[in-house]
C-alpha cells in the first residue's frame, strides 16, 4: 500500500525517468528538478527539450515507434506521463482525438512499461474527474463524475493505472492537480496568463459572471515537489495536489493588480455555460502520504509569473521561452 508520512522517506530512486510532455509547462520544470537530483531524463514530446543535455525523443506518442524508443533505455526506472490533450473546450470539440491522445496513449504506455519491466508510472490527472459538486470540499473519496471528454479521459486513465497496479504490482499513481501556475506558462490560455498578458498590454480583462467562482491555484514548484515525492515513495493510488486554499476570481484579479501594479479594469460578461462554481480541495492525503507541503503563497507565486512575462518582452532579459 502507500507509504505514510510517519515512515522514513526511502532512498531516492536514481534511475532514468521518462517524462512525456517534458517540453511543456509542467514538464520543463519537472525535467529540471529530476536532472538536479541526479536522475537521467528522457523527454518525449512533439518538440525537443531546450537543454541539449537532455535526451529528447521527438514525435507523436500515438506513433508506436516513438513510444518504443521512449522506453528503450535499460536504465529506465519509471515514466511520468504528462503529455495530453489539455484543453477542456478542445476536448468538447474533438472527443475522439481526446480519447486517442489521453486514453489510448496511456494504455499503450502502461503496456510498454509492463513489457519492459518498468515499475513506476505517475500520471498527471485533474480534479475535472469529479465534475461539479458546488461549493463542497473534494477529497479522493468523491465519486468520479466527469462532465467533459477531457475529464472523462483522465478518469479512464486513472482506472487503467489502478488495473496495472492491481494486476502487475506496478507503482502507479494519479496526481490530480488543481490549476497549476508559474513561470513557463506564456503559451497557455488559462486565466493567470490571460491576466498577465492584459497587464503587459495595459488592457482590461473579461470576468465571466460575478467573479465569485472559487479556484485553487497551485504553484508549479509545489506541483513538481509532489511528483518527486510520489516518485521517491513509490506512491500508489490517487492524491489531490493543490494549494488547499481557494480564492475567488475577483481575489485573484486583485492579487495580480498588486503584483503587476496595473489597473486591470474588469468587464463582467455572461458566465460560460457549465462553468464550475468552485474548486475547493482537501489535500490531507498528499500531506500524510507524500509529505507534501505547498510552500508558495499566491502573491509570491504570481510575482514569479509576472517576472517571467516581463522578461519575455524585455530585450536581453531571459524569460522561460514559452
Ligand atoms: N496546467 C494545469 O493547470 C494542469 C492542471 C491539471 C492537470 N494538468 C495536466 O498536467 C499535464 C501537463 O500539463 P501542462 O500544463 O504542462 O500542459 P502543456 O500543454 O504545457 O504540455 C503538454 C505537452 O505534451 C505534449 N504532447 C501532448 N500530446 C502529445 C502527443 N500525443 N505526443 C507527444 N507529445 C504530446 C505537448 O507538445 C506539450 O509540450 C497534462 O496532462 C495536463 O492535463 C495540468
Amino acid at each position: 500500500m502507500t507509504t505514510s508520512a510517519s515512515m522514513p522517506t526511502p532512498p531516492a530512486c536514481t534511475g532514468r525517468v521518462v517524462i512525456t510532455g517534458g517540453a511543456g509547462f509542467l514538464g520543463r520544470a519537472l525535467t529540471t528538478a529530476f536532472a538536479a537530483q541526479g536522475n537521467p531524463v528522457t523527454v518525449v514530446d512533439r518538440s525537443a527539450h531546450p537543454d541539449p543535455g537532455i535526451r529528447s525523443v521527438v514525435g507523436e506518442l500515438t506513433d508506436p515507434g516513438v513510444l518504443a524508443e521512449a522506453v528503450a533505455d535499460e536504465d529506465t526506472a519509471g515514466v511520468v506521463h504528462l503529455a495530453a490533450m489539455t484543453s477542456v473546450l478542445g476536448s468538447v470539440e474533438h472527443p475522439v482525438a481526446t480519447y486517442q491522445a489521453n486514453v489510448a496513449v496511456t494504455q499503450d504506455l502502461l503496456e510498454a512499461c509492463r513489457q519492459a519491466g518498468i515499475g513506476r508510472f505517475i500520471m498527471a490527472s485533474t480534479n475535472a474527474v469529479i465534475g461539479d459538486v458546488g461549493y463542497a470540499t473534494v477529497d479522493e473519496a468523491a465519486p468520479l463524475h466527469p462532465l467533459t471528454p477531457y475529464g472523462a479521459s483522465k478518469a479512464a486513465g486513472e482506472m487503467l493505472l489502478s488495473g496495472y497496479a492491481g494486476a502487475y504490482g506496478m507503482a502507479t499513481c494519479a496526481l490530480r492537480f488543481t490549476n497549476i501556475y508559474g513561470p513557463g506558462m506564456a503559451h497557455k490560455d488559462s486565466f493567470v496568463p490571460r491576466l498577465m498578458r492584459a497587464a503587459l498590454a495595459g488592457r482590461g480583462v473579461q470576468i465571466y459572471g460575478d467573479g465569485l467562482q472559487r479556484r485553487d491555484l497551485v504553484h508549479v514548484a509545489d506541483a513538481v515537489a509532489a511528483v518527486l515525492a510520489a516518485w521517491d515513495r513509490r506512491f500508489t493510488g490517487t492524491a489531490i495536489i493543490g494549494s488547499g486554499q481557494s480564492v475567488t476570481v475577483l481575489e485573484l484579479l486583485d492579487a495580480v493588480r498588486t503584483v503587476t501594479g496595473c489597473a486591470l479594469a474588469a468587464e463582467h460578461v455572461a458566465a460560460k455555460p457549465g462553468e464550475m462554481p468552485a474548486v475547493i480541495v482537501d489535500i490531507s492525503r498528499a500531506r500524510e502520504q507524500l509529505g507534501y507541503r505547498p510552500s508558495v503563497a499566491l502573491v509570491d507565486g504570481l510575482a514569479t509569473v509576472w517576472q517571467d512575462f516581463a522578461a519575455l518582452v524585455t530585450p536581453g532579459a531571459g524569460g522561460s521561452g514559452r
